[in-house]
């Protein structure tokens, strides 16, 4: 699990595959039987958020140092990939302590990231990430939440929008324009504490899909925050949040494939037990080229995220171009693997007596969140046409 370089892409190291026995084991046992429930009550599951504290995967990626695992980038995706696999809602839990601490990880001095770290580490605080705002969404750097100076600190006004895990979270890595007439050179991270005075949440927002996990609004009315509470330099958070996303998008990725591997074997399990016309199912060659076609996109999937896990671990140039690839990618397949596994049930698959449809509605955000699949050509066709390192030219 600790950062290893040199690890064959085509095959997963002893500690990787260990670790992805012992997630789908948790999973399997404590996390799979209370996926309907929560999904049907849409309330967060606070006892698989300390089942996996308890084995450190709420929060892998958290180095030793500040006493986490240290697990590199394809251990996060393997505990996200597994949870998904039987609960979109739970997955969250890992994707977004990962996606709220890795800005400090990137961006942050010594003091903030010891200051913060080994809390979350220890399974004593959540960390969520607010960028978006409602009036800017995949045009991220328009923010309008201003922080101005007060002093040594700073006084935080605005709000944000699409929070994942938004009053669940302790901790929140806020991004604000503190010099608006620089764009996005005048943008800065902080963090935002859920008990600062002035901070406040929205209603919980009503959701198809991932709904044990609350996604709300985040708002500022003069909060004050002193200035140990910046993450790196004024003027560096748009480079922050913009390189965290190039390493959590990849575990968006991951989760997309989980979500389908998940509809996948729940497709062909019901497509040996269901007989019609006097077999089973599965005999029908229709059904047979369908499930082949599903299990091909979820390998490739599969295959592409683990690469840009690999190339944004080593800290490649192409970490941005790889990690919008790989959510692309995966959450497209994602979304018509699940769509076809609820085709294979037919209309047992439009009914929640089966996981299929739960799967097909979580699939359906990660086409959209951590940026739109329309935002991750973009990124792609950028760093193509830029060409060479951009892209991993070169390389095998
Ligand atoms: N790393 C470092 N710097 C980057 C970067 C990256 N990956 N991407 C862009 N930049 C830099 C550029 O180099 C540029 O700097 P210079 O001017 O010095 O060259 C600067 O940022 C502006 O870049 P662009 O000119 O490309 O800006 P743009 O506005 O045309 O496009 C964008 C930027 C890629 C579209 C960006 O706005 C984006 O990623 N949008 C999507 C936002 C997003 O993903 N939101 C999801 C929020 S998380 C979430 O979903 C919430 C949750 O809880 C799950």
């Amino acid at each position: 699990m600790a950062n290893n370089p040199d690890f064959d892409l085509y095959q997963l190291s002893d500690e990787h595959s260990e670790l992805r026995a012992a997630v789908r084991a948790l999973a399997q046992a404590k996390i799979a039987p209370r996926a309907a429930e929560i999904d049907e009550t849409g309330e967060f599951p606070w006892d698989v958020y300390e089942a996996l504290a308890a084995s450190g995967f709420h929060a892998i990626s958290i180095p030793e140092e500040y006493e986490g695992s240290g697990g590199d980038n394809l251990a996060a995706c393997i505990v996200v990939e597994e949870v998904a696999g039987v609960c979109g809602s739970s997955s969250l839990i890992p994707a977004v302590n990962k996606l709220g601490t890795t800005p400090l990880l990137v961006g942050g001095d010594e003091a903030i990231k010891s200051r913060y770290l080994p809390e979350v580490a220890r399974g004593e605080a959540m960390f969520s990430y607010a960028l978006s705002e409602p009036e800017a969404g995949s045009d991220a750097a328009s923010m309008r939440s201003r922080a101005v100076r007060d002093g040594d600190g700073w006084i935080l006004n605005g709000n944000k929008r699409w929070i994942t895990n938004a009053g669940i979270s302790k901790y929140y890595t806020v991004m604000a324009s503190t010099d608006p007439d620089k764009g996005p050179k005048g943008i800065s991270a902080f963090v935002v504490h859920a008990d600062d005075p002035g901070f406040s949440l929205g209603a919980p927002e009503r959701k198809l899909g991932i709904k044990g996990s609350p996604t709300r609004e985040l708002y500022f009315d003069n909060v004050k925050l002193p200035a140990d509470r910046m993450i790196g330099a004024e003027g560096t958070g748009w480079n922050t949040a913009m390189k965290a996303l190039d390493v959590t998008r990849v575990g968006i990725g991951a989760q997309a494939v989980g979500l389908a591997q998940g509809a996948l074997d729940a497709a062909v399990a019901y497509a040996k037990e269901r007989s019609q016309f006097g077999k089973a199912i599965a005999d029908f060659q229709g059904i047979q080229f369908m499930l082949a076609d599903m299990a091909i996109e979820v390998e490739a999937a599969r295959q592409l995220v683990y690469r840009a896990a690999a190339v944004s671990e080593r800290g490649e140039a192409s970490a941005t171009y790889f990690g919008a690839a790989a959510k692309c990618f995966a959450s497209d397949v994602a979304m018509r693997v699940t769509t076809d596994a609820v085709q294979v049930f037919g209309g047992y698959g439009y009914v929640k007596d089966y996981p299929v449809e739960r799967f097909m509605r979580d699939a359906k955000i990660t086409q959209i969140y951590e940026g739109t699949n329309q935002i991750q050509r973009m990124v792609v066709a950028r760093n193509l046409l830029k060409g060479g390192a951009a892209t991993g030219a070169g390389l095998a």
